[in-house]
This record gives structure tokens, sequence and C-alpha cells, in this order.
């Protein structure tokens, strides 16, 4: 057993986000005030429910105290686009997460590829397994993180992973994840393999 109160804070982080893992990566756009675009990988990132259609992103402080880009220009506008991508774009990813100045625009720093959005004001990347495009529901501080629930109201699926009757192959997509404080391929599980062992145990295959 750990005494988790005697636990410094990136011990705490090291614990959770090794443990909780793997986490999808949600690459998130958003546009300050004055039209600064911005661009940046969160992983503390989850479903916060599906009707309606609400993600949740935990966004720490920058070391200073300040808040990072993201969050400031999703409380400014309320807006934001949340992309998930394959790991191809593994270096791109970890390129936006690097700290920046508000005005520094990570699309143009590596010439990406944009489209307008269809509701919300954010530019959407091209190429991605799936775009969700968000406003804000509320923010809430939850300790050290503020929380971000950001509900959907525009969505689109990239065509390669669609399959018969509107569902996601699984075995077609490649998204990139987070484990710890490295990066993983989320597919890289033996589907039909798990599956066979969940069905010798369970006596049942759905
Ligand atoms: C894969 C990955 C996942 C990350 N997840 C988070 C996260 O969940 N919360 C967070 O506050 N920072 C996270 N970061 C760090 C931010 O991406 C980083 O602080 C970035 O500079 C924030 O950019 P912004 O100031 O433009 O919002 C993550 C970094 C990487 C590479």
């Amino acid at each position: 057993m750990i005494a988790i109160d005697h636990l410094e804070r990136s011990e705490r982080f090291t614990m959770l986000s090794w443990a909780v893992a793997p986490r999808p990566i949600a690459w998130v756009s958003s546009m300050s005030l004055d039209g600064t675009r911005n661009l940046a990988p969160f992983s503390f990132f989850t479903i916060a429910s599906t009707d309606p259609l609400v993600l949740m992103i935990a966004i720490e402080p920058r070391a200073d105290g300040t808040p990072k880009d993201t969050l400031a220009n999703v409380m400014a506008t309320g807006q934001l686009v949340v992309h998930i991508v394959d790991v191809d774009r593994i270096a791109e990813v970890a390129r936006t997460a690097e700290e920046s100045e508000a005005t520094f625009d990570e699309l143009a720093d590596l010439s990406l590829p944009t489209t307008d959005a269809h509701v919300v004001d954010v530019p959407v990347v091209d190429d991605c397994i799936a775009v969700f495009e968000c406003v804000l529901v509320e923010t809430r501080r939850m300790g050290y993180e503020t929380l971000v629930f950001a509900r959907v109201v525009a969505a689109r699926v990239d065509e390669r992973v669609m399959a018969v009757r509107d569902r996601i192959t699984p075995e077609a997509i490649r998204p990139l994840g987070r484990i710890g404080s490295t990066f993983t391929d989320s597919a890289r599980i033996d589907l039909p393999q798990v599956r066979r062992r969940a069905q010798r145990c369970t006596g049942a295959l759905r």
C-alpha cells in the first residue's frame, strides 16, 4: 500500500499516468480572441457523456501558475476542436506540446493543412481519424487541474475507418495514445486473440 498523502505531485502524476493507460490523445485546436490559432495535445481526456455528447479534458496550469493557451482560449471563446489522430502523426503531436508564446501559431509552424469547421470558428486539422467540433459547457477547478467539459456540436470521422452500419472497424485504425509520459499505439492489441481468450474465460462471445 502507498500512503498517497505523502506523495509529491510528480509522484502522483507518475503513478496515475502509468497505471491509467493507455489513454487516448485529444489534439485540441482553439483560437484566441485576437485570432491566434493554437494546437496542443492532452491525454487526461475521456468521454464524459454520450447524451448529450460531452468530452472532458483535464488541463494543468503552467509551471508559473498561468493557464495554458488552450484553456485561456477555450474560456475566452467557448469553442474548441478535438482531433483523434493516427500514430503516424507522433512527431507533429509531440512538437505541438512544446511550450510557446500565446502568439505562436502551431498550425503555421508545422504547415498543417486545415479546413474551416462547420459550426465553430476554430480551424480543423485535415486527415484525422476523427474530428469533434465542441462548445464549452463548463470549466471546473478540480484541485491542480481545470476540467474542461466540451459538448460536441459536429463530428466527422474519416471514411477509411467506417464500415457497415456506420461502425468503426477497430482493426482499421491506429490511434495515437499515451502511456505514462511516452506514446503508444493503442491498436497494437491483437483483437481476435483477445476476443478468443475472453471467450474461453466467459464462454460467451458477443
Ligand atoms: C501526448 C501528450 C499529452 C499531454 N496531455 C496533457 C494533459 O492531459 N493535460 C495537460 O495539462 N497537459 C498535457 N500535455 C502537455 C501540453 O500539451 C503542453 O503543456 C502544451 O504546451 C500546452 O499547450 P498550450 O499552452 O498551447 O495549450 C500533454 C503533452 C503530450 C505530448
